[in-house]
This record gives structure tokens, C-alpha cells and sequence, in this order.
């Protein structure tokens, strides 16, 4: 029953300023978010593939609220581009990025987030890598499927993110099943109204299984974003029973989550992606990793109370 109240104080601003202050919450976020710095994000970064396992970074920001922010994200992806391509890493290490960082919700956002992470995705070409369009509340879901779209007519590689909670997202699925389509399936982790979303936990299992087959039967290339044994285990099934090869799908797990199961997949041989978040602005992601696990806020209760 928390969690609805978690997500919506992950959008107040008084709220953000408390927890940020608390100095028992640095050690907590700690534990999900690799570093406010790129250096500390690309020591992380070392420490996975090193392991073997695959990453997509994620530079945090998102809800801005002037075009001057959205040019500094921007400019931190590039920067991002540019350590990525030194490094020589190519598509073992991919950026996830949210449009609302780049201006999706101002005035003109559509354009603006547009032209913000054109020159983002051009860079992680160049670089050898690609980027996936990470996916937030249902009212962004048009505007980045239609910036999907577009970047892929040049950048085919491009992925995006679905979530099973909502009704749409079985048509949407059906719709990214072309060939080389990359698209990561989650069960998406904003307070969505019932009119536009599953409000029942196995109802939206349900429906990322239905949503799962339609990717694996089709053409591109799933990402099965999930903690959630129970779909590990089906997209292992489905991917044999298509056929398909150890590189023609992979898992994603969050950095910090389920680590153990991380490297389990990865020693069965599965290619494994870890998303990997760093920067100053990890307030609202933190909130969503509370609001999605009571253990993940017992944990964060238990250092508030000093144990
Ligand atoms: P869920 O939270 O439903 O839990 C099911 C079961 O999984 C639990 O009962 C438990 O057994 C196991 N489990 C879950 N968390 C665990 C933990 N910490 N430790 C041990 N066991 C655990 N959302 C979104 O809206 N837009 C996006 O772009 C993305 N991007 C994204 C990328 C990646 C790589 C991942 C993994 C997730 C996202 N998400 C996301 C978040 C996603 O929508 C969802 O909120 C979380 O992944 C939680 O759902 P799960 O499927 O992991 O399991």
C-alpha cells in the first residue's frame, strides 16, 4: 500500500529536498546508484564487464524544468559518448536515456527532446555503441514511440522500453517486432490511472508473459528487463522453444538488485545487461526502487533508525 505514496512523493519537490538532506540516505542510494561522478560510474562500468557482464548507462535526470537543463544533459551524454569511445568498449556498454532530461515535457518538448538526443545518438554511433529510450508515465508514451520511430530510420539499432502495465503495450509489442528492433520489456514502475493501466500485480505478470511471447516470436531482438524469477524462467522457455540463440535476446537487471541471479545467467551462458545509473539527480529513480520492494524500504527505514 506504500507504494503509490512512495511514487508520488518521487514527484514532490519538498519531499526531494528532506530525503536528499538526510545524511543516513547516501549510504542507502549508495547501493542503486553507481556514483554522482562519469569516473565513478565507469570504475562500476570496469568492475561488470570485467565479470562479463554487459551494461546501459543511465545519466540521472529527469522532470526538468527549463531548456538550460536539457542542455546540460545532453552535454553529459556526449561527455559519456566521448569516455565510451575512448574506451573502446563498443555495444557491451549502452546508454539509456529519458526524453523528459532532454525537454519532452516543456513547452515544444517533442522537438525540443528531438533535437536534444539526436546528437546523443549520432555520438553513441560513433562511439560503436547504441542507446535505449528508457519509457516514463503513459502520457510520454506517443511522443517517444514517435521519436523511437524516427531515430531509427537512421539509427535502426536504437531500443525502446514497453511496459506490461499498461493496455496499449501488447499492440505496441506487436508493432516493434520487425527485424533488428531491440525492445525491452519491464513492468513499468510509475502511478498509472486504471483507465490506462493494470492496477493488479499478477494482472500485469499476465500480460508481460502475453507481451513476452509477442516479442520472442518476432523478428528483433527482446531485452527481458525483470528481477522476477518467474520471468527469467519463461523467457529462458520462450527463447528455446523460438529457437533463438544466446545473442538474438539478453537480460537487464538493475545495478545493486539481485546480483547473485545477475552472474547465475550470465555462467548458464545468457548475456546479461546491468543498468547502471549515476549523477546528482537520483532522487525520483531512488523513489522507485522503494516504492517497488517493501525490503528496499525496510532497508532505508532500518539506516534511518540507525541499525
Ligand atoms: P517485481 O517488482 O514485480 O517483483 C517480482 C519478484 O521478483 C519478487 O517477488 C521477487 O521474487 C523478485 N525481486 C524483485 N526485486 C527483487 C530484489 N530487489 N531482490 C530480490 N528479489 C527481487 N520501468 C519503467 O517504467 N521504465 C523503464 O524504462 C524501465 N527501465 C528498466 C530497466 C531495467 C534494466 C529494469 C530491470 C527495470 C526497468 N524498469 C523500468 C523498472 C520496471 O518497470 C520494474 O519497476 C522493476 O523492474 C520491478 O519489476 P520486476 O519485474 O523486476 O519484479
Amino acid at each position: 500500500m506504500l507504494g503509490p505514496v512512495l511514487l508520488a512523493a518521487a514527484r514532490s519537490e519538498s519531499i526531494r529536498r528532506i530525503v536528499s538532506a538526510a545524511p543516513v540516505t547516501r549510504p542507502v542510494v549508495d547501493r542503486f546508484v553507481a556514483g554522482e561522478r562519469l569516473d565513478q560510474s565507469l570504475h562500476s562500468v570496469r568492475s561488470l564487464t570485467d565479470r562479463g557482464l554487459d551494461v546501459t548507462l543511465d545519466h540521472l535526470g529527469e522532470d526538468i524544468t527549463d531548456r538550460s537543463e536539457a542542455l546540460r544533459n545532453r552535454d553529459a551524454y556526449l561527455d559519456l559518448c566521448t569516455a565510451l569511445a575512448s574506451d573502446g568498449v563498443g555495444p557491451r556498454v549502452e546508454m539509456s536515456v529519458k526524453l523528459s532530461a532532454f525537454g519532452q515535457a516543456l513547452p515544444g518538448g517533442h522537438d525540443l527532446a528531438y533535437r536534444n538526443v539526436l546528437p546523443v545518438v549520432e555520438s553513441a554511433a560513433a562511439a560503436g555503441t547504441t542507446v535505449t529510450l528508457d519509457m516514463e508515465d503513459h502520457t510520454t508514451v506517443e511522443s517517444t514511440l514517435a521519436i523511437l520511430a524516427e531515430l531509427r530510420k537512421r539509427f535502426p539499432q536504437t531500443g525502446a522500453v514497453v511496459q506490461s502495465y499498461l493496455f496499449r503495450t501488447e499492440d505496441d509489442c506487436r508493432a516493434l517486432t520487425g527485424e533488428g528492433s531491440r525492445v525491452r520489456l519491464v513492468k513499468g514502475a510509475y502511478k498509472e490511472p486504471a483507465e490506462v493501466a493494470y492496477q493488479d500485480k499478477r494482472e500485469v505478470d499476465r500480460a508481460y508473459v502475453r507481451c513476452l511471447k509477442i516479442l520472442m516470436a518476432g523478428q528483433g531482438y527482446p531485452m527481458i528487463g525483470s528481477h522476477d524469477p518467474r520471468m527469467v524462467a519463461i523467457g529462458q522457455e520462450l527463447a528455446r522453444r523460438h529457437g533463438r540463440k544466446q545473442d538474438e535476446y539478453e537480460f537487464q537487471m538493475l545495478y545493486g538488485i539481485r546480483e547473485a541471479e545477475q552472474a547465475r545467467l550470465k555462467a548458464e551462458g545468457h548475456r546479461m545487461r546491468v543498468y547502471v545509473p549515476y549523477g546528482t539527480d537520483w532522487y525520483g529513480y531512488f523513489m522507485r526502487r522503494l516504492a517497488e520492494r517493501p525490503a528496499n524500504l525496510a532497508f532505508f527505514l532500518r539506516a534511518l533508525a540507525g541499525r
